[in-house]
């Protein structure tokens, strides 16, 4: 038997219709706050993450799945999409004009972790970004957009981390004092952030080692340097926050795992999923797009993990499994072509109907009936078929009617749109 490569899920169909009405959920406060739908190629050169993400970050180095094309260009596996965007961003001209230019994008990404609960080979990500705007009104509509998302998921117990990492001005004296710090005690690090000490310490900071973890705790914080317009930039986006009612925490030590981060960086965690409790993260990029061969701008985006999210939403009622408005059951050659053709006819005016082509008794087209949890089932034999009449059974309530066969599909509709179509 093949089974699936590790670390990667079926979706199946209760779950995938959770997935969907996530999606719609998404989407309709996307439209709300201005963004509009993006879709990129899963495979880009390899190039483009090792330079955005950056090449001493585990993502770059440990985790992405790289090959060679049989051109002998190496590609990579998208293990983000924020990197893609910009690409996609600086490649289609999409700076020109004036405004901040907002785009999502849903999909599945790719990293070379352990798998473990919450945390997949092939996973997907609800993610935005928007360009063009320094100011902290845009870091605090898309942190009130986030938030938004989450309550409108019906997602209780998060918490909103929040922190600043500086800009070219005030980063490199912090990565100055923090590389010397690190230095002094560099033989108890991990072999990992031993090398990262000179080229990247911000790095040691999300290192999973307890002792790094501990050394850390005790190195000095950006939150100390900032120059005047950092601290500024975040006063100003806390003070918006804390205006619109938001609870957050600001935690100094928060660097995130990819490069690229200038200024508010965030996360959203939860105690309810384990190690893996981060739900969504993101932050400004103002560097990105110019490192990247586009234009000097600014930037903000950030990503929900669907699968952390879908499993903290089993219980809501987000999202059911779809179920059929009428199952028809039909006995004999001659039921099943009327009942073929009134269930093509009710399909074309958007009702869900099924049936059954085997030749099964009623007796066990009524047990799938009630497994597809059908709202009614319509019982149709040779005796129906010449009175012209049929028997409707409603199958949550136990009642049944009699209907007349002409004129069925436009009744039934009616129906629908009273019932479940509203
Ligand atoms: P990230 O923090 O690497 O940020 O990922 C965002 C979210 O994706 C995480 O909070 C988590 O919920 C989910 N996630 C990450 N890795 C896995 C995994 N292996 N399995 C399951 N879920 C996972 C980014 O990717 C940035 N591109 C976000 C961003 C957008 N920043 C600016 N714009």
């Amino acid at each position: 038997m093949i089974q699936a490569v590790r670390g990667m899920k079926d979706l199946l169909p209760t779950e995938a219709a959770r997935w969907q009405a996530i999606e719609q959920v998404a989407r309709q406060v996307f439209r709300c706050y201005g963004f509009q739908e993006i879709r990129l190629p899963l495979l880009e050169r390899t190039e483009l993450f090792a330079r955005s993400i950056g090449e001493s970050t585990d993502i770059v180095e440990k985790e992405m799945y790289t090959f060679n094309d049989r051109h002998g260009d190496s590609l990579t596996l998208r293990p983000e999409a924020t990197a893609s965007v910009v690409r996609a961003f600086i490649e289609n001209h999409l700076d020109q004009g004036a405004g901040v230019k907002k785009y999502y994008t849903i999909g599945p990404m790719f990293r070379y972790e352990r798998p473990q609960k919450g945390r997949y080979r092939q996973f997907h990500q609800i993610n935005c970004e928007a360009f063009g705007v320094d100011a902290p009104e845009l870091d605090a509509e898309l942190i009130l957009m986030l938030m938004d998302m989450l309550e409108k998921f019906g997602l209780g117990q998060v918490r909103l981390i929040i922190n600043s990492l500086g800009c070219p001005g005030c980063r490199p004296g912090f990565k100055q004092d923090l590389t010397e710090f690190l230095a002094r005690q560099v033989e108890h690090l991990c072999p990992d952030c031993q090398r990262r000490v000179v080229a990247n310490p911000l790095r040691v900071f999300d290192c999973k080692s307890k002792t790094c973890q501990e050394i850390v705790s005790a190195a000095p914080t950006l939150q100390e340097q900032l120059c005047p317009d950092c601290r500024r930039h975040l006063d100003r986006v806390l003070e918006l926050l804390s205006g619109f009612g938001l609870n957050f925490e600001i935690n100094p030590r928060l660097v995130r795992g990819l490069d690229y981060y200038t200024r508010t960086a965030f996360e959203v965690v939860t105690t309810q999923l384990g190690t893996q409790d981060a739900i969504a993260g993101g932050g400004r990029y103002n560097g990105l797009v110019k490192a990247l061969g586009g234009p000097d701008l600014p930037a903000i985006g950030f990503a929900i993990g669907q699968e952390r999210l879908a499993s903290l939403l089993t219980d809501s009622r987000l999202g059911s499994e779809p179920h059929p408005f009428l199952f028809i059951a039909a006995l004999g050659e001659a039921a099943r072509q009327r009942g073929f053709q009134l269930a093509q006819e009710l399909r074309r005016l958007g009702l869900a109907v099924e049936l059954e082509f085997s030749d099964r008794s009623l007796k066990a087209q009524m047990s799938i009936a009630d497994r597809r949890k059908a709202t009614y089932v319509l019982i149709l034999g040779d005796r129906e078929l010449a009175t012209g009449e049929a028997p409707l059974r409603h199958m949550a309530g136990g009642g049944q009617e009699t209907m007349a066969l002409a004129g069925l599909a436009p009744a039934l509709a009616r129906r629908f749109a009273a019932e479940e179509g509203a």
